[in-house]
């Protein structure tokens, strides 16, 4: 069975009070629940994680490594400043999707630039909760397609 990690990032714990008007109102808890039931139709095993440090959310990754076929990554804040996030996704060897809630290019200029963007399988942004949906719907496509591809050989 396929298993995915879904990763959040810091201040995600905070959704539902947290800028209602850019991040919406659905909690963190409703979020895994649509994509946990999202992902049922998909029979994939989804396991959550958030966190507000960088270091455990690198442990998650690396840990995700060993146990997961893909990564569903929204890693808010840190997107834009830790290049230590981008060693991991680079070093681990599943795909890692970025996804945001918000559309990162309407908003201010230093959130237009992502350190992680370059060393991820794709990246979806704007369209709030659908985008782990959405980023789901991708890594799932993506695995099958590198299934068939490893079948070929
Ligand atoms: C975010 C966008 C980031 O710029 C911001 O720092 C977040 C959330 C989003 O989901 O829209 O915390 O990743």
């Amino acid at each position: 069975m396929t298993t995915l990690l879904v990763l959040h990032g810091p201040n995600l714990n905070l959704l539902g009070t947290r800028e209602p008007e850019i991040y919406g109102a659905l909690t963190l808890a409703d979020i895994n629940q649509k994509v946990e039931k999202a992902a049922s139709a998909y029979d994939v095993e989804i396991y959550s994680i958030q966190s507000n440090h960088e270091g455990a959310l690198i442990d998650a990754l690396q840990e995700a490594a060993t146990k997961a076929d893909g990564v569903i990554f929204n890693p808010a804040g840190y997107t834009h400043t830790s290049v230590a996030l981008r060693d991991t996704i680079a070093a681990i060897d599943i795909p890692v999707v970025e996804v945001h809630l918000s559309n990162v290019y309407a908003r201010e200029e230093f959130r237009h630039m992502s350190l992680l963007s370059a060393v991820c399988a794709g990246k979806i942004s704007g369209f709030g909760w659908m985008s782990y949906k959405l980023g789901l719907d991708a890594l799932v496509e993506l695995l099958n397609r590198q299934d068939a591809e490893s079948a070929k050989k």
